[in-house]
C-alpha cells in the first residue's frame, strides 16, 4: 500500500500547518509531556477542533489523524538526546526501515505501510539543529476490546505476551511463522493490544513495530 501523490500533497500541507500552530513544542522536548502540554493548551485544543485533527501519543511517537486523510495518518518521533545533546533515536524512522524489510520478506500484509514524508528544519530558536522527520503510515486504528476480546477467544484466558497476541490475531495465516521469526530478529517488542489496529475494511495490521 503506498500514498497516491495527493494524499502526500495534503499530508505535507497538514505538516506545514501544525509547524504554524508551534507543533514543534511538541515534539522537541524530550518525551511525551511536552506533546500533552501543546495538545490541551486551549489556543491548540481551537486548532485541533476546527482544523478536524486528532493528536496522539505513546512514550516515543506523536501520531496526527486528518479527517482529510481517511487511509494514512502522520508520525514524528520526539527527540530523545544523549549526554552531548543530539538525537539518539528515531522510532519512526527504525518503523519505515522495518516496513521496508518487511517487503523484502514478503511479510508486508501485517505492519500498517509506513513511509518517509518530509524533512523540516527547525527555527532556531528550538537549538535543534537536526531535520525533524515526517512519516506517513496507513491508517488502522486501536481497539482494544476487540483486540483483547479475540486474544482471550483464543488463549482461553488473558493473552500475557506479545506472541499470544500475534498468534490469535492472525491465526490460520501460512506466514505466521515467518512473522514470529521476522519480530524476534528485528527486535520488534512491546506489542501490547494498543499497537494493533483495525483497517477501515477491518484488517488488523501492527501498527506500532519499531521495538523499544
Ligand atoms: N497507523 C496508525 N493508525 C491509527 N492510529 C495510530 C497509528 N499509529 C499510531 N497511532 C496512534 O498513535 C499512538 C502512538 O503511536 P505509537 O504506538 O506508534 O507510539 P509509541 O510512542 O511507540 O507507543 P508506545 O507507548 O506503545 O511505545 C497509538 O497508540 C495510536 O493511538
Ligand atoms: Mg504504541
Amino acid at each position: 500500500m503506498k500514498p497516491t501523490i495527493n494524499e502526500i500533497e495534503i499530508a505535507k500541507k497538514i505538516v506545514n500547518d501544525l509547524i504554524e500552530h508551534n507543533f514543534f513544542d511538541a515534539i522537541i522536548c524530550e518525551d511525551c509531556d511536552g506533546f500533552y502540554c501543546w495538545r490541551d493548551a486551549k489556543k491548540q485544543k481551537n486548532y485541533l477542533k476546527e482544523a478536524g485533527l486528532s493528536a496522539h501519543s505513546g512514550e516515543t511517537k506523536a501520531c496526527i489523524i486528518s479527517d482529510k486523510l481517511s487511509n494514512w495518518v502522520i508520525k514524528v518521533g520526539y527527540t530523545y538526546s544523549d549526554d552531548e545533546g543530539r538525537t539518539t533515536t528515531d522510532f519512526c524512522a527504525i518503523e519505515a526501515k522495518n516496513y521496508k524489510d518487511a517487503i523484502d520478506e514478503g511479510l508486508e500484509e501485517f505492519f500498517a505501510a509506513s513511509y518517509e514524508l518530509c524533512r523540516v528544519t527547525p527555527p532556531e530558536k528550538y537549538k535543534y539543529e537536526e531535520d525533524i522527520v515526517f512519516f506517513i503510515q496507513e491508517k488502522a486504528e486501536p481497539d482494544d476490546e476487540k483486540t483483547s476480546a479475540t486474544c482471550e477467544k483464543y488463549t482461553g484466558s488473558d493473552c500475557n505476551d506479545d506472541f499470544d497476541r500475534v498468534e490469535s490475531l492472525f491465526q490460520g495465516n501460512e506466514k505466521l511463522d515467518s512473522l514470529f521469526e521476522f519480530i524476534d530478529d528485528w527486535n520488534i517488542n512491546d506489542l501490547h493490544s494498543g499497537n494493533f489496529g483495525y483497517t477501515k475494511e477491518g484488517k488488523v495490521k501492527i501498527i506500532d513495530y519499531s521495538g523499544y
